[in-house]
Order: C-alpha cells, then sequence, then structure tokens
C-alpha cells in the first residue's frame, strides 16, 4: 500500500469514528462539510490525484472513491437514526400518563340466558338436578321411546327438522326423560334445559326456542305433587298473586296431560296480540309418565309413578320482561338488549 493509501484509509476510518459519535443531524451535517464538503479533507484528495503519476493515481484513486461512497452511506444512515430517535421521543412526550383510563364497555347477560338461570335456580332448590343432553337426536329417544310410534298423528304437532330417517333436531326436551331413565333407577329428580327446533315462526313461534324438561319419578307420586311444584315455581318466579291454570290436554307420553297457562301479565288478562285476546299465555304441556314409556326404559309401572313437563322459556321471558314479540329475542339488536 502507497503512503497516499495508507493516508486515505487512516482518514476514513477517522471520520467514520467522528459521524458514530454525532449527536445531532447538525453535528452530521459538520461532518460531511468537513470530509465531503468543496475544501473537505477527501475532496481535496479526490483533487490533488491529477498530480500523481498515473500507477499511483489509479491506485490511490479507486481507494479514495471507496472511502468517499462509505462516508456518504454512514452520514446518510446517521442522519435517519437521529431523525428516528426524536420522533420516537417527541411520541413519548405525548403520552399524558395522568389521563384517566378509557373504559372497556361491558356486555349485558341475554335476557334469555337470565331468566335460563332463574328457572333452573328455582328448581334446584326445590331439589331437582339439572343434567344436560344432545340437540341432535335419535327418533327413538324424540319420538318411539316417548310413545310416539312412526305413523302416530302426534308427530304432526312437532313439525321436525330431520337429518334422515333416523336422525332429527330434537324438537322437545323430552328425550331427557329416556336417557335419564336408561342410566338411573328411581329416585328420579332432574330438569334438563336446553335448545329444540321445530319448522315453526310468528310472533310466539321461533324456529329454534329454549325448553327446560321436568321429571320426577318415585313410588306413589300423584298428579297434586305435578300441581304443587308448578304452582310453587310460577309463584316463586312472577310473585304469589299471579293467575295460573292447568288444562286438560294430550301429550302420548304422559296420562292424564295438561297445560299449563299464566295470566298475560303484558295486558292484564285485557287481551292482546301476545296472548290472542285471551287473556292467558300457554307456557308449558305437563302430566303423569305414561306406562308406555316406563316399559320403554324398564321400569315396572306397577310400582313408579310420576310426573314430567316441558317449559317454553322464551314464554316466560316475554311474560317477565313485557316482550310482545319472541323474534326480539334473536335479532341482537344491541338497543333492545341494552334494556335488560
Ligand atoms: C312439548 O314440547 C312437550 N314435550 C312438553 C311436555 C313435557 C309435556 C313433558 C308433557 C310432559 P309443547 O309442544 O306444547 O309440548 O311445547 C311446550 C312449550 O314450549 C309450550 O307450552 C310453549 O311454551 C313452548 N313452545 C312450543 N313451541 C314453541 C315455539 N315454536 N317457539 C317458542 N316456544 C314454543
Amino acid at each position: 500500500m502507497t503512503l497516499q493509501e495508507q493516508q486515505v484509509a487512516e482518514l476514513e476510518e477517522q471520520a467514520l469514528g467522528e459521524i458514530g459519535q454525532a449527536a445531532t443531524p447538525e453535528e452530521v451535517e459538520q461532518l460531511r462539510v468537513k470530509y465531503l464538503g468543496r475544501k473537505g479533507r477527501l475532496t481535496l484528495i479526490l483533487r490533488g490525484l491529477k498530480d500523481l503519476p498515473p500507477e499511483e493515481r489509479k491506485l490511490v484513486g479507486r481507494k479514495a472513491n471507496q472511502a468517499k461512497e462509505a462516508l456518504e452511506a454512514a452520514l446518510t444512515q446517521a442522519l435517519r437514526t437521529l431523525k428516528e430517535e426524536a420522533l420516537r421521543a417527541a411520541a413519548v412526550r405525548e403520552i399524558d400518563v395522568t389521563l384517566p383510563g378509557r373504559r372497556h364497555p361491558l356486555g349485558r347477560i341475554h335476557p334469555l340466558t337470565r331468566i335460563m338461570e332463574e328457572i333452573c335456580d328455582i328448581f334446584q332448590r326445590l331439589g331437582f338436578e339439572a343434567v344436560e343432553g344432545p340437540e341432535v337426536e335419535l327418533d327413538w329417544y324424540n319420538f318411539e321411546a316417548l310413545n310416539i310410534p312412526p305413523d302416530h298423528p302426534a308427530r304432526d304437532m312437532q313439525d321436525t327438522f330431520y337429518f334422515n330417517d333416523r336422525v332429527l333436531l330434537r324438537t322437545h326436551t323430552s328425550p331427557m326423560q329416556i336417557r335419564v331413565m336408561e342410566q338411573r333407577r328411581p329416585p328420579v329428580r332432574i330438569i334438563a334445559p336446553g335448545k329444540v327446533y321445530r319448522r315453526d315462526l310468528d310472533m310466539t313461534h321461533s324456529p329454534m326456542f329454549h325448553q327446560v324438561e321436568g321429571l320426577l319419578v318415585d313410588r306413589d307420586v300423584t298428579f297434586a305433587d305435578l300441581k304443587g311444584v308448578l304452582t310453587e315455581f310460577v309463584h316463586q318466579l312472577f310473585g304469589p298473586e299471579v293467575g295460573l291454570r292447568f288444562r286438560p290436554s294430550y301429550f302420548p307420553f304422559t296420562e292424564p296431560s295438561a297445560e299449563v297457562d299464566i295470566a298475560c301479565v303484558i295486558c292484564r288478562g285485557e287481551g292482546c296480540r301476545v296472548c290472542k285476546a285471551t287473556g292467558w299465555l300457554e307456557v308449558l304441556g305437563a302430566g303423569m309418565v305414561h306406562p308406555a314409556v316406563f316399559e320403554a326404559v324398564g321400569y315396572d309401572p306397577e310400582e313408579f309413578t310420576g310426573f314430567a313437563f316441558g317449559l317454553g322459556v322464551e314464554r316466560f321471558a316475554m311474560l317477565k320482561y313485557g316482550i310482545d314479540d319472541i323474534r326480539l329475542f334473536f335479532e341482537n339488536d344491541l338497543r333492545f338488549l341494552k334494556q335488560f
């Protein structure tokens, strides 16, 4: 390496060191002038090249040009780094740590979830255990074991969504009666809350809705026990003054059967859209477990008796909150849901 080349290398090293130390954009600019300005130290070397012998000119020229490129790159990089640091520092200054935090909006419990919890709480206090089961159900549990054979006209009472001949969406929670009795011996005292599905849609009917099934089986259970439990339940939910009535009805899996109506709390019995001007809203079906159902699960109907009921959760929610259209529960309009 020639003496000149050596000088260029030392100059480059010194300049890079100084650029690395620069603390402000102004200092970077001063270094640019010092080394690459019109009278800059490297500029002067480059200008002096023409006075060197050709061989040396070539070597020193290459070295000096490389140094110039290296310095330019280092200056640009130093400027960029300093600007980024300045921006970051400014951002930190603008965060006012004394401001109060922003609250995340709190969601609310859906009115159906709330009433479902209330219903289950009441029955659990009365000694019923809550159990759950499948929404995709076998024909056997939904119909056959409940004393509804394939051609039974009662199948028309519940318009069914079928997957195939054997598999369907359960139309009620009553299949849980069979599933539980298959597994246990009396005494049985359960409720089974859950979703059910029917081809049904109007102000008081939804294609998906919720039921709570109840089943109590033991020795010497009577219809009076059924009436007592359901009356106590309705009084705990709505208060002791609310009107309720048992109407004779028909279900293939109970005998005798009844439907229970509650005095319409929306119109107070005057007659409105919800109670279809009758002053009453049907909220549940019930009855004494049919001997054929006991036989399907291997219980002796001579030894045991029991009652069952299936209540429509949406109907209770409509009465409890004064809602006159069942579809509001499922539209997820926040203006509606925020009221609860
Ligand atoms: C049944 O589903 C029987 N499994 C009830 C039962 C259980 C009877 C145990 C005897 C023993 P029903 O189809 O009537 O019965 O329905 C029961 C309740 O569900 C009705 O009283 C009503 O409150 C509610 N319900 C019925 N269809 C709908 C619907 N499409 N939308 C909302 N609620 C409904």
